[in-house]
């Protein structure tokens, strides 16, 4: 039988875009309110490469939490990442371990999505960072995708784990890597049944969508994310996979805000913006397949087990209510579309327990 009420350890986001200036005021007390910690991506406009930056960028987002959340009862943990380049020193990594702030490095194909322009396009440029990293037990989150233009769009992941992943881990084997949005029953099978320190985290859209969606009626932009939604085969896998119980699987959205007219245009911006409803669609889609009895251990006990960092005390509650995903958020002098936009949820965030 459905629960009228969901009550459970208040979750992490281990894969988040909260971009920066005034769209970092918008959209992160969305967030803040729903999640404790949150692994916060390095693909600014320049990316963040460096500790210096990596901690400046922490103290903005505080103080937007600050000026936005004063009298709420909010503590939000910024986890922040850097960005992995062709340059990026083994004394980088170093401090990036010494320092209290950084969590992970994050590998973008140069070229594979939003910002990636700066990324890796060469993994053996990378030699001494990665061995750095290893010796340091630093986590490795990965945009699985190759970027070639011969690979077509939807096989890019399967394809990116036969030619970099299984040999990087090969010459990594001890490299602490999450294998960043899966979405294919091929990412699924291989972590589940990789040996060594491998994890990954789901975002809501491949839990509850498939590649239909983009095309329901005529082109929906909203839906457009990297890497982008697939066939139902490997929705369900996804949902299998997040809904085993495997520690492997964990949280993590990739909210991703643009602005609607960069999104609505004829060069649409990737990126779904998920924070506003993100548990609600986690439990929507674990409703599903029959599994909200683990949700709690996919959305706040295996992202930090992971991590090595402790589980989350609070607890929050969700509701069995209602509630249509119905209103635009203004946003840069224009809005932001949620995820979801116009359709109904069953389940609603009470806040605290
Ligand atoms: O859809 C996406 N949007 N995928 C990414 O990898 C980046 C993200 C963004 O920053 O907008
Ligand atoms: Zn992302």
């Amino acid at each position: 039988m459905t629960p009228q009420q969901i009550i459970m350890t208040q979750p992490d986001d281990w894969h988040l875009h909260l971009r920066d200036g005034e769209m970092l005021g918008t959209v992160l007390p969305y967030t803040a309110r729903q999640f404790a910690r949150a692994i916060v991506m390095p693909n600014l406009k320049p990316p963040v490469t460096t500790v210096k930056q990596a901690t400046e960028y922490a103290q903005r987002i505080r103080a937007a939490l600050a000026q936005r959340s004063a009298e709420q009862n909010i503590a939000f943990d910024p986890l922040m990442t850097l960005y992995l380049t062709d340059h990026t020193s083994a004394d980088e990594i170093q401090r990036a371990r010494d320092s209290e702030v950084v969590q992970a490095l994050k590998l973008y194909p140069a070229g594979a999505t939003t910002n990636s322009e700066s990324g890796v396009t060469d993994l053996n440029h990378c030699t001494k960072a990665l061995e750095a990293m290893q010796k340091n037990a630093m986590v490795l989150c990965v945009h699985g995708e190759v970027t070639h233009q011969d690979v077509d769009v939807f096989d890019r992941e399967a394809v990116f784990i036969d030619q970099v992943l299984i040999p990087l881990r090969h010459r990594f084997p001890e490299l602490r890597i999450v294998f960043e949005h899966i979405t294919t029953r091929q990412a699924a099978d291989y972590v589940q049944s990789a040996s060594g320190p491998i994890a990954a985290t789901i975002t809501p859209q491949h839990l509850l969508y498939n590649r239909n969606a983009l095309f329901q009626g005529g082109i929906r932009p909203h839906y457009y994310c990297l890497p982008v939604l697939k066939r139902e085969v490997h929705r369900q896998a996804l949902l299998a996979a997040a809904s085993s119980g495997s520690p492997k699987f964990f949280l993590g959205t990739d909210s991703a805000p643009h602005e609607r007219a960069t999104k609505e245009t004829a060069c649409g911006c990737a990126g779904c913006f998920s924070a506003p409803y993100a548990l609600e669609l986690y439990a929507q889609a674990f409703a599903s397949a029959g599994a909200l009895d683990r949700l709690e251990a996919f959305a706040s006990f295996h992202g930090p087990d992971f991590y090595r960092l402790p589980r989350n005390t609070r607890k929050i509650k969700l509701s069995r209510t209602a509630q249509k995903i119905s209103s635009p958020i203004a946003a840069e002098g224009g809005f932001l579309v949620p995820l979801g936009f116009g359709e109904q949820l069953d389940w609603r965030f009470e806040g605290f327990a």
